[in-house]
C-alpha cells in the first residue's frame, strides 16, 4: 500500500515538472492523480433500493458486543475490513442501529452522517482503489425491530428470555453496520458477552466460551463467506447439544428448554437429512451445522441463517428439512437480487418434497399434483403472481415456494432425472459461496440437457397463469 502511494506521488511530481505552464492544475482524473468520488449509496435492487453500497467489497466483519436482556442495552464495536474498488472520498454503510459513539477509518476518526439506513462516512485520508481499509464503528443503545414489506418483523426481536435475530431480507443493519447486499459476502466473527446463564448462538464454529465475573463471552467464527441477511446471534436460555453426523459434520443445536420435547423429532432427523441432501446436492458446504429453536411467537417464521437455521417455534421435520436444504441453496449459492427469490425458496421447497419421498412420505410427483400445488384451479389467484418477479410483498408468499418447486419438478420431467440431478449438484458446486441469477440457471439447464428451454422457462417463470403445456 505504502509503496504504491509513493509511486503515484513520484509520477505526479514528474507530470508537474513537464507541465510547468499550469503548475497548480493537477486535478482529479488527470494521469497519475486519483479521481476520488463517493461510493454509490445503492446497488439498485428494486425491492430494497437502500440496500448495499458501491465503492468497496467487504472481506470481514468482526462484531464485539455486550448485551443484557434485562436492560435491552447493547454496547458494540464492529470492525469492517473492506477492499476499495474505486478511489473514494465518501462511502456508505447500511445501519439502523443505536447511537454511534465513535467511528474511525483506519486509525483516523471520520466524519459521518445518518439518514434512514444510510450511514455516510467521509474518510480522511481518502481511500484509494485497491486499498484494504478498516472501518471501526462503536455504538450503544437498543437495536430496533425492522418491519418488512409483508408486515413481518426481523432484526433485533426481544423474546421473554433474550433476543431472536433473523436478518432476511433487511434485518442485519438493525444491529451491525454492514454492506447489506446479498452479493457482498464476507467472513464474520461475533464476540458476544451476556449475563452468565444466557447462551449466544452465532453462525459458524464456537471458538471459545468463557465466564468471568458472572458474564459469559461467546466467540463465533463464520469462516466461509456469508451474506449479511444470514447472520444471527440469537440469545437466550438454551439447552445445547453437540454431536457429529456419521460423515463427520459437527452439529450444534440450541433449543429453548420449553420446546425440547416438541422439537425432539425434528432435531433427531438433522443427521439423516444432512446425509441425504449430501448425496443428491453434493457435500454439505460448511464446517458446522445445527439449529436454533427459540420461542418468538411474534416472528412466526423460520430462517436459514448460515450453518444454524433459526426457528421461532418448534419445527416440523419438513420445516427442518427446508431450512437445512437452504444451506446449499440460498446460503452457499445465494441469489444476487431479491426478485430471484425462487432460486432460494423454490429449491428449498423442492428439496423438502424429495426428502418427504425419501423418508417414506408422499412422492414428489404426488406433492406436485396436490391441491396446494398443481392441483389448484386455474382460476386461483395463486397463479396471478409472476414467479420471476413476485414483488417485495409476495417474496415470502407461496409463489416462490410452491410454484418455484413445481418449476423444478416440471424441469426434471422435461430433461430427465440424470440431467436434472446433475444440474442441481453442479449448481451447488459451481456457485459455492457465491451468487447466481435466474439467467445463470437457465443457461446451466440448457447446457446440461442440450435442450432449448426458452419456452419451458417462459411458461413457468416469466408468464402469469397456470402452465398447461411446457
Ligand atoms: N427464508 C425463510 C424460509 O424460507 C422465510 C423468511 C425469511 C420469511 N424472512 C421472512 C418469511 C420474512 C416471511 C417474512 O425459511
Ligand atoms: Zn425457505
Amino acid at each position: 500500500m505504502k509503496s504504491s502511494r509513493f509511486r503515484v506521488a513520484a509520477l505526479a511530481a514528474a507530470l508537474l515538472a513537464v507541465t510547468q505552464v499550469h503548475p497548480a492544475l493537477a486535478a482529479p482524473g488527470d494521469p497519475g492523480e486519483p479521481r476520488y468520488s463517493a461510493g454509490a449509496s445503492s446497488l439498485d435492487d428494486p425491492y430494497f433500493p437502500d440496500q448495499g453500497n458501491g465503492g468497496y467489497d467487504v472481506q470481514d466483519y468482526d462484531v464485539t458486543f455486550a448485551y443484557d436482556p434485562a436492560t435491552k442495552i447493547m454496547n458494540a464495536t464492529t470492525v469492517i475490513t473492506a477492499l476499495a474498488t474505486q478511489d473514494m472520498d465518501q462511502f456508505n454503510l447500511d445501519f439502523q442501529g443505536p447511537e454511534i459513539t465513535s467511528l474511525k477509518v483506519g486509525k483516523h476518526p471520520a466524519d459521518f452522517t445518518r439518514s434512514g439506513q444510510e450511514l455516510v462516512v467521509t474518510p480522511r485520508p481518502k481511500v484509494k482503489s485497491g486499498q484494504t481499509f478498516t472501518v471501526t464503528v462503536s455504538y450503544e443503545g437498543t437495536p430496533p425491530v425492522i418491519t418488512d414489506p409483508d408486515g413481518s418483523i426481523e432484526g433485533w426481536v426481544p423474546t421473554d428470555d433474550g433476543v431472536f435475530v433473523p436478518g432476511e431480507p433487511q434485518g442485519a443493519p438493525s444491529w451491525m453496520p454492514v454492506n447489506d447486499s446479498p452479493a457482498d459476502k464476507a467472513t464474520f466473527t461475533f464476540r458476544a458477552t451476556v449475563p452468565e446463564g444466557i447462551t449466544v448462538v452465532g453462525n459458524g464454529r464456537l471458538l471459545s466460551q468463557t465466564t468471568e465475573d458472572a458474564k459469559t463471552t461467546f466467540v463465533w467464527r463464520s469462516a466461509e463467506p456469508m451474506a449479511t441477511y444470514l447472520a444471527t446471534v440469537t440469545l437466550g436460555n438454551f439447552v445445547v447439544t453437540e454431536s457429529t453426523t456419521p460423515s463427520g459434520i459437527p452439529v450444534y443445536t440450541a433449543v429453548d428448554p420449553r420446546l425440547v420435547t416438541q422439537s425432539a423429532t425434528a432435531v433427531a432427523r438433522i443427521p439423516d437429512i444432512l446425509e441425504y441432501f449430501s448425496t443428491i446436492f453434493g457435500p454439505y458446504p460448511f464446517n458446522q451445522a445445527g439449529a436454533i429453536i427459540d420461542r418468538a411467537p411474534n416472528v412466526g417464521y423460520a430462517l436459514e441463517s448460515q450453518t444454524k437455521p433459526i426457528f421461532s417455534s418448534a419445527p416440523s421435520v419438513s420445516t427442518m428439512a427446508h431450512e437445512l436444504a437452504h444451506q446449499w441453496y440460498g446460503d452457499s449459492v445465494t441469489l444476487s437480487k431479491w426478485s430471484d427469490i425462487w432460486l432460494n425458496e423454490g429449491f428449498a421447497t423442492y428439496a423438502t418434497w424429495l426428502w418427504t419421498e425419501h423418508s417414506g412420505g408422499a412422492t414428489a410427483q404426488a406433492t406436485f399434483n396436490s391441491s396446494s400445488n398443481y392441483g389448484r384451479a386455474a382460476t386461483s389467484s395463486f397463479w396471478q403472481i409472476l414467479l420471476a418477479d413476485p414483488g417485495p410483498e409476495d417474496m415470502f408468499s407461496n409463489i416462490p415456494y410452491n410454484r418455484g418447486a413445481m418449476t423444478l419438478h416440471a424441469l426434471r420431467g422435461k430433461i430427465g432425472d440424470t440431467a436434472f440431478f446433475k444440474l442441481i449438484k453442479d449448481w451447488a458446486a459451481d456457485h459455492q459461496y457465491g451468487n447466481a441469477t435466474t439467467a445463470d440457471f437457465i443457461k446451466a439447464a440448457e447446457k446440461i440437457s442440450g435442450q432449448n428451454l426458452t419456452s419451458f422457462f417462459d411458461v413457468w417463470l416469466f408468464q402469469k397463469g397456470k402452465p398447461t403445456t411446457w
